[in-house]
C-alpha cells in the first residue's frame, strides 16, 4: 500500500477517534474561537485533512472554506464527508510551503494540528502571510518543546529514527531469526516527520514577518499525560481555573503542550525572512 494511502487511512481513523474524545474535540472548538471569520468570509485551511475537526464547523456557520492538503486520500475523504453532510467546501492538493494562490485573497488563514509536520515552517508562514489580506488573522498551533511530555516524545521519536537504534533493532531481529525487510523498507516520500518548536523560536519568526501575535497555551500542565493514561493526566481537564491559567497566564501558557499563535497581518511589508534559523532540516530523518 502506498505511503500516502496508509497515512491517509491512519489519520482518518485517528481523527474519528479524536472527535469522539471530548478533550480533542473541545481543543478543536477552542482553537476555532481564535479563527477570526464571519459568515461570507473566505478562509483558507492549511492541512485540512478530512475537514471534520475544524473546516466543517466553519462552513456550517456560513464561512466559505477552502482547504489545501498534501494527501489525496484525505482530500477525497473530505469531499465525500462534505457531500454526505451537504456542505459546500473547496479543496486542492497543494503544499502549505508553496501555496497556489495570489497574494492577499483570504480574509483569514489557519492551520490546525499540521504545523509540526512541516520541514520548513518559515516558508509556510511566509506563504500563509502572503495569501492573507492585510488586517486578517492567521491562527496556527505548534507542539511545544518546552512541555516536558512533548520533549520526551520528541526524544523518543529522534531515538527511533536514529541509524544506531535501527541497527540495534535489525541486529536483534537477526539474532531472533525474524525477518528484517519491514524495518529496512523505504519509508515513502510523504511520511510524516515531527517538528516541535519552542515558544521563542516561533516568536522570533513571527516578529520577522511583522505579524503581531498573541500566544495561548493549551492542555496538560503536570503531572504528565502518560502512555495509556492519555488525557486523564491532564490536570486542566479537572480545573477550569487551571485551564484558564495555562491558556492566558504570561508564564504558565508557555508550558502548554500545544501553543496556539493568533497573529494579525499588519500593513507593513515583512523583512526578508528567507534565511531564518528555522529554515528546513531541523529534524530530518
Ligand atoms: C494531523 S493531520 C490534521 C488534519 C486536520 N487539520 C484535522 O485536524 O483533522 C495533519 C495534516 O497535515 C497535512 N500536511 C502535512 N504536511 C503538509 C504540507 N506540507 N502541505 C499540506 N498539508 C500537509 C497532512 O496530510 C494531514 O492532513
Amino acid at each position: 500500500m502506498a505511503a500516502n494511502t496508509r497515512e491517509g487511512l491512519a489519520w482518518i481513523t485517528r481523527s474519528q477517534a479524536y472527535l469522539l474524545e471530548r478533550d480533542y474535540a473541545s481543543y478543536a472548538r477552542w482553537f476555532l474561537e481564535y479563527v477570526d471569520a464571519s459568515p461570507g468570509d473566505c478562509v483558507l485551511d492549511c492541512g485540512i485533512g478530512t475537514g471534520e475537526t475544524t473546516a466543517f464547523q466553519l462552513v456550517e456557520k456560513g464561512v466559505n472554506v477552502f482547504g489545501v492538503d498534501l494527501n489525496p486520500v484525505l482530500l477525497n475523504a473530505c469531499n465525500r464527508k462534505a457531500n454526505d453532510k451537504t456542505l459546500s467546501i473547496g479543496n486542492t492538493l497543494a503544499d502549505i510551503q508553496k501555496l497556489p494562490f495570489r497574494d492577499e485573497v483570504f480574509d483569514a488563514v489557519y492551520s490546525f494540528a499540521s504545523s509540526w509536520y512541516l520541514a520548513d515552517l518559515n516558508a509556510a508562514l511566509a506563504e500563509m502571510r502572503r495569501v492573507l489580506k492585510p488586517g486578517g488573522t492567521l491562527t496556527f498551533d505548534v507542539i511545544n518543546l518546552w512541555h516536558p511530555f512533548q520533549f520526551m516524545t520528541y526524544l523518543h521519536y529522534r531515538m527511533c529514527k536514529s541509524r544506531l537504534y535501527l541497527a540495534l533493532r535489525v541486529a536483534n531481529r537477526i539474532r531472533e531469526g525474524r525477518p528484517v525487510d519491514e524495518l529496512l523498507a523505504p519509508r515513502g516520500s510523504s511520511s510524516w516527520e515531527f517538528y516541535p518548536h519552542t515558544p521563542p523560536q516561533i516568536a522570533s519568526l513571527l516578529e520577522r514577518f511583522r505579524l503581531d501575535f498573541d500566544v495561548k497555551g493549551f492542555f496538560v500542565l503536570l503531572p504528565l499525560a502518560l502512555p495509556g493514561l492519555g488525557q486523564r493526566g491532564n490536570l486542566c481537564k479537572y480545573s477550569p481555573l487551571l485551564a484558564s491559567q495555562v491558556r492566558d497566564n504570561p508564564v504558565l501558557k508557555h508550558l502548554g503542550a500545544k501553543l496556539v499563535f493568533v497573529c494579525r497581518k499588519t500593513a507593513i511589508p515583512e523583512r526578508d525572512a528567507s534565511s531564518t534559523p528555522l529554515s528546513s532540516g531541523r529534524a530530518t530523518a
